[in-house]
């Protein structure tokens, strides 16, 4: 279609002035398209990434509530994970590609948005946009930071509070008594609710589920599944503050 404008474009000098805006605005639109093109396929990766974390999150959710159920079955949980290696390390390495390429479409949609600001064609995109962006950016961040503290913390045992090999239940017990690890906890789950509200509804849209009529049922079950989550999540922390899942004495 670009070719045949091109040639139109010679056929007179009236025709050249208009043929001449129209290959520009058809320059512009192609340049439009793969831009496009190619922030929807980040937004791709970044979906299916985040859908992939997303159901370790609820395994894990599922898993950790078993503490409510008592020490044994606890650390028989986590014994059960660690006899099986190959699973282990496959889901570990599963995760770390998710997070690394969450991370990199993250990074460079963010880069991509900032620089393309300046023209007019992304314009609607980014006001649409900015609040979700906005805290998307701050949220990721400290959810990153979350992460590392957390594997120091319960599988590397090195966060600062009684950490034995093999004592699931207790690590986590005697990791969430001190009150301001707990706290922190919880702040990093409130972050991780509003990123998943955010990241749910973003998920939805990149997949084509983005018509009006089901726009405010999408808002509520986003909204939903992140406050379960929370809850979820923060209901271990905070029982054993309020001394509900106790210590074994004797364990460590
Ligand atoms: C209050 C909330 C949470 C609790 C109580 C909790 C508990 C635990 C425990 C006890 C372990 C160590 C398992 C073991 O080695 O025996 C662990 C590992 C882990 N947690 Fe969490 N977790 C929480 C939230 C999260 C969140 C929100 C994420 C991700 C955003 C997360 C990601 C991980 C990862 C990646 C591991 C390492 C798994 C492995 O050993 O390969 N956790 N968690």
């Amino acid at each position: 279609m670009f070719g045949t404008l091109l040639f139109l474009n010679v056929t007179s000098n009236h025709g050249q002035q208009i043929m001449s805006a129209s290959a520009v605005q058809l320059e512009a639109s192609s340049k439009t398209a793969r831009f496009w093109n190619a922030t929807i396929g980040k937004k791709a990766v970044m979906a299916v990434s985040g859908l992939v974390l997303f159901g370790f999150l609820i395994g894990h959710l599922a898993g950790n509530l078993g503490v409510f159920l008592g020490q044994k079955h606890f650390d028989d949980y986590a014994a059960m994970l660690k006899s099986m290696p190959a699973v282990l390390w496959g889901t570990r390495i599963t995760l770390l590609v998710m997070v690394f390429l969450h991370i990199w479409s993250a990074a460079s949609l963010w880069s991509r948005n900032s620089s393309a600001r300046r023209y007019q064609y992304v314009k609607k995109e980014s006001i649409v946009s900015s609040y979700a962006s906005r805290t998307m950016y701050m949220s990721g961040p400290i959810l990153a930071a979350f992460i590392v503290y957390h594997l120091l913390h319960f599988t590397v045992g090195v966060g600062g509070t009684p950490f034995e090999e093999g004592h699931a239940y207790e690590n986590l017990v005697a990791g969430f008594q001190v009150w301001f690890i707990s706290l922190f906890y919880i702040v990093a789950m409130a972050m991780l609710c509003l990123h998943l509200y955010h990241g749910i509804w973003s998920l939805t849209q990149t997949l084509g589920f983005g018509h009006p009529k089901y726009s405010p049922r999408i808002r509520a079950a986003a909204k939903a599944i992140a406050i379960a989550m929370f809850l979820g999540f923060s209901s271990i922390p905070a029982a054993v503050l309020a001394g509900i899942i106790k210590p074994v004495e004797s364990s460590i």
